[in-house]
């Protein structure tokens, strides 16, 4: 059920503010669906071209990285999936994860820049590799799911989730701290503005990326990293390294310089601050 008090959006209110030529060429909107995810996966199997938007109200089955379930209250998010099917190498597959980060935070801070009601630079920032913060606190994360054939691109599926409309209480019990929007910006986020700004800013990045820009593409993402500098300890699913994060390599793996002195990399795994 959606909460009486949130406006549904519609293809329609999307369309309206959207100024994309690929992005969104066709969108589809679900009240439920397992996973926005699987779905794009489905029609990318089918043959569908890019460029397909699947948006829904709810997720029984949304999906986050690391193997872990993404929670979101029916109604009041945005569960967003976008088919892509990038020429670029497989081996610069963590771009599409940098350009959905990218593209959140840049329309997350004109949000907040935005904002008359809020005095001060508002903090936003991306905690590697991909989640967006807000005052410290998550709220979206995103999910790159990629096929293959041999050495080229089959497709893949950029899926992110942001808490727009919800009162963070209704997502206690979650592993690290999270918030919403519009608990954040003490007013409700208009939901259709708001992705059709992500969209646009998405393939902007994209069509970077398709043209072999990343140089640039990484930088801002570096320069976003709420992580570099700090001391942290990152847990890559096998161990906890802990150390001092020094900088992000051109793929995108965190460099650490552990408590030996060595520096490590890590791919994939879940950041926390050490006090
Ligand atoms: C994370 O931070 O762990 C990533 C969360 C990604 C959630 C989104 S919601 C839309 C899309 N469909 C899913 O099943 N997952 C992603």
């Amino acid at each position: 059920m959606i909460p009486s008090h949130i406006t549904p959006y519609t293809p329609a209110s999307l369309r309206a503010s959207l100024r994309t030529i690929l992005v969104g060429r066709r969108i589809e909107l679900h009240p439920q669906v397992g996973s926005t995810n699987d779905l794009a996966r489905e029609a990318a199997r089918q043959g569908e071209p890019e460029g397909l938007v699947i948006i829904a109200e709810e997720q029984l089955t949304g999906r986050g990285r690391l193997g872990r379930t993404w929670v979101a209250p029916p109604g009041c998010c945005v569960l967003c999936s976008v088919l892509l099917r990038p020429r670029f190498s497989p081996q610069q597959a963590f771009y599409l994860t940098i350009a959905a980060s990218l593209a959140i935070y840049r329309s997350t801070l004109a949000l907040f820049t935005n904002a008359p009601s809020l005095a001060g630079k508002p903090s936003v920032a991306i905690k590697w590799p991909n989640d967006l913060l807000v005052h410290g606190r998550k709220v979206a994360g995103i999910l790159s799911e990629s096929e293959f054939s041999a050495d080229n691109w089959d497709f893949a599926v950029a899926g992110f989730g942001i808490n727009a409309n919800l009162d963070p209480k209704d997502l206690d019990g979650l592993a690290s701290p999270a918030t919403s929007l519009s608990a954040e910006l003490q007013a409700p986020v208009d939901r259709a503005l708001l992705l059709a700004r992500v969209l646009s800013e998405l393939e902007s990045l994209y069509f970077s990326l398709q043209t072999g820009q990343f140089g640039p593409v990484h930088a801002e993402w570096a320069a976003a990293l709420e992580t570099l500098g700090r001391r942290v300890t990152v847990n890559d699913g096998h161990a906890a390294i802990a150390g001092q994060a020094l900088r992000v390599d051109p793929d995108g793996a965190l460099v650490l310089r552990d408590d030996s002195g060595h520096e490590r990399r890590v791919l994939a795994g879940d950041v926390a601050p050490q006090p």
